[in-house]
C-alpha cells in the first residue's frame, strides 16, 4: 500500500506542515517545534501524497558518531495501518547506516511494542531515563 506514497530524505518541510500532521493524529503540536530541532537532525524521512502533501514523518538525531536516535515518527490519522510508518522507519535505519552509525535507538509507549519490535525489527534492550521537566 505504501507504493503509492512518495518517500523523501531531507525534504524541505515547513513548520506548519508538521503542525498539521501532528494535529491529525491528536498529537500535541507546538508551533515553531520543527524550526527549533531541524538543525540538530542527521536527517528526516517524509511521506507525501500528491506533490507536497505531508502524510508521514520520522526524524533521526545523531551523536556525530556511532549512535542515531529515531524520534517522532508520525503518520496522518487517515493513512495509518498501511505500512507507511514501517517504511519511514526502514528508511531512517538505512540513512543512519549510510551515515556510518552502528546503532539506532528508540523509546516508545508500551502499546507500540508490536510496531517497533515486530514491524520495524528493533530488539529490546536495557535503557534508562530521567524526567528533567519537573
Ligand atoms: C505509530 C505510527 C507511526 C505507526 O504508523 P503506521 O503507518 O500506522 O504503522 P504501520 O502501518 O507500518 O504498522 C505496522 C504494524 O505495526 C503495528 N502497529 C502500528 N500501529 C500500532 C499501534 N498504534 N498500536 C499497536 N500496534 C501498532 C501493527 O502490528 C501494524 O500491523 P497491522 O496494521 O497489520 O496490524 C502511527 O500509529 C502514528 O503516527 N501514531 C501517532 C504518533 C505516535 O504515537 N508516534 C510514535 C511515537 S514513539
Amino acid at each position: 500500500m505504501a507504493d503509492a506514497i512518495q518517500f523523501r530524505w531531507r525534504e524541505q518541510l515547513d513548520d506548519s506542515q508538521l503542525v498539521t500532521l501532528t494535529l491529525s493524529h491528536g498529537g500535541n503540536a507546538e508551533p515553531g517545534w520543527w524550526n527549533q530541532i531541524r538543525r540538530h537532525s542527521l536527517g528526516w524521512v517524509s511521506a507525501h501524497t500528491g506533490g507536497r502533501v505531508l502524510i508521514g514523518f520520522a526524524n533521526v538525531a545523531w551523536d556525530g558518531g556511532d549512535h542515531a536516535f529515531l524520534l517522532d515518527p508520525k503518520v496522518h490519522a487517515d493513512y495509518q495501518r498501511r505500512g507507511i510508518g514501517t517504511e519511514l522507519v526502514r528508511r531512517c535505519e538505512q540513512a543512519a547506516r549510510d551515515a556510518g552509525c552502528s546503532w539506532l535507538h528508540v523509546d516508545f509507549r508500551p502499546e507500540l511494542r508490536p510496531f517497533y519490535f515486530q514491524a520495524c525489527g528493533f530488539r529490546a534492550t536495557d535503557a534508562g531515563l530521567i524526567d528533567l521537566s519537573g
